[in-house]
């Protein structure tokens, strides 16, 4: 049903200094994947087929991570059997011939404004947004979302400690079954005290194609950073708006903590370096 995500991946990554120098943040490895490609495995597994990229400058690494690798591949295939599952690795994030597009943001002028970016590529059905650096462990939030959505826009959703409110888009909550809130307000990183709930928004959007019309119209009068936030609360009324609690476990890989904490939690969950790493940690920290 929603056959198309929108990746925003236009950020400077100025926290991961010096390593994003030359490395777009969504180039950074998680165990052994780049943060994009698990963005991308969830879409897939959520049913989607078109792959919008929203970049900047310096992201060519990324175009080249979905594409052929010819002379890697070559020496690879000349090395015969040894080497098939490192093959079948390289292989992995090459999609179809014409799934993955790449449009250049331009200007770094907020996240609405990168979604707007794809306006003239998003048809008369509704299109999935994803940011790689929430990383999501077990089950793909996206496709949960994807079963739950019922319509109108939607947000994965998640309680946040009462003073981190400030990093979140939060939820002014109506109807709440503990999974499915309705949203009938969203502020943009609100003060603790002053945020209407502890319901934050993680990176993961389902929005209509009226969500595009909106943001044209705030880019007109827009003199700051262009909200996706912004442009969703102004379609509340207009359309059904849901939150999703979802099942995995969010990592704010924006972070340099949160990136330190997914690379252990998703090194714990492989079944071959989980003893090693669990040994050496009770080690260290004894
Ligand atoms: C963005 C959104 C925010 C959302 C967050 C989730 O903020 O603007 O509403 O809660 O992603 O990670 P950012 O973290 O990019 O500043």
């Amino acid at each position: 049903m929603i056959k198309k995500a929108i990746f925003p991946v236009g950020g400077l990554g100025t926290r991961f200094l010096p390593a994003t120098k030359a490395l777009p943040k969504e180039m950074l490895p998680v165990v052994d994947k780049p943060l994009i490609q698990y963005a991308v495995e969830e879409a897939v597994e959520a049913g989607v087929e078109e792959f919008i990229f929203i970049t900047g400058r310096n992201k060519s690494a990324i175009e080249d991570h979905f594409d052929h690798s010819f002379e890697l591949e070559a020496t690879l295939k000349d090395k015969g059997p040894v080497k098939d599952y490192a093959l079948k690795l390289v292989r992995e994030s090459v999609h179809l011939p014409g799934s993955v597009i790449f449009i250049r943001q331009q200007e770094p002028a907020g996240l609405g404004h990168a979604v707007w970016c794809a306006r003239n590529l998003i048809g008369d059905d509704p299109v999935a947004v994803m940011l790689a650096d929430d990383l999501i462990l077990g089950q793909s939030c996206l496709r949960e979302m994807v079963d739950a959505y019922s319509g109108g826009n939607m947000v994965a959703a998640m309680n946040v400690p009462n003073d981190q409110t400030g990093a979140y888009g939060i939820i002014t909550p109506g109807a709440d079954d503990g999974r499915l809130v309705e949203v009938t307000g969203l502020v943009e990183k609100p003060a603790p005290g002053q945020a209407p709930s502890n319901i934050g928004v993680v990176g993961r959007y389902i929005i209509t194609p009226d969500v595009f019309d909106t943001l044209s119209v705030q880019l007109a009068g827009a003199s700051g950073e262009i909200q996706l936030t912004d442009a969703l609360a102004q379609q509340i009324g207009k359309a059904p708006f849901t939150g999703m609690r979802f099942s995995g476990e969010r990592f704010d890989c924006g972070s340099k903590i949160g990136f330190l904490k997914a690379n252990l939690a998703f090194g714990l969950d492989d079944d071959d370096l989980c003893e090693q790493l669990q040994t050496w940690l009770k080690d260290r920290i004894s």
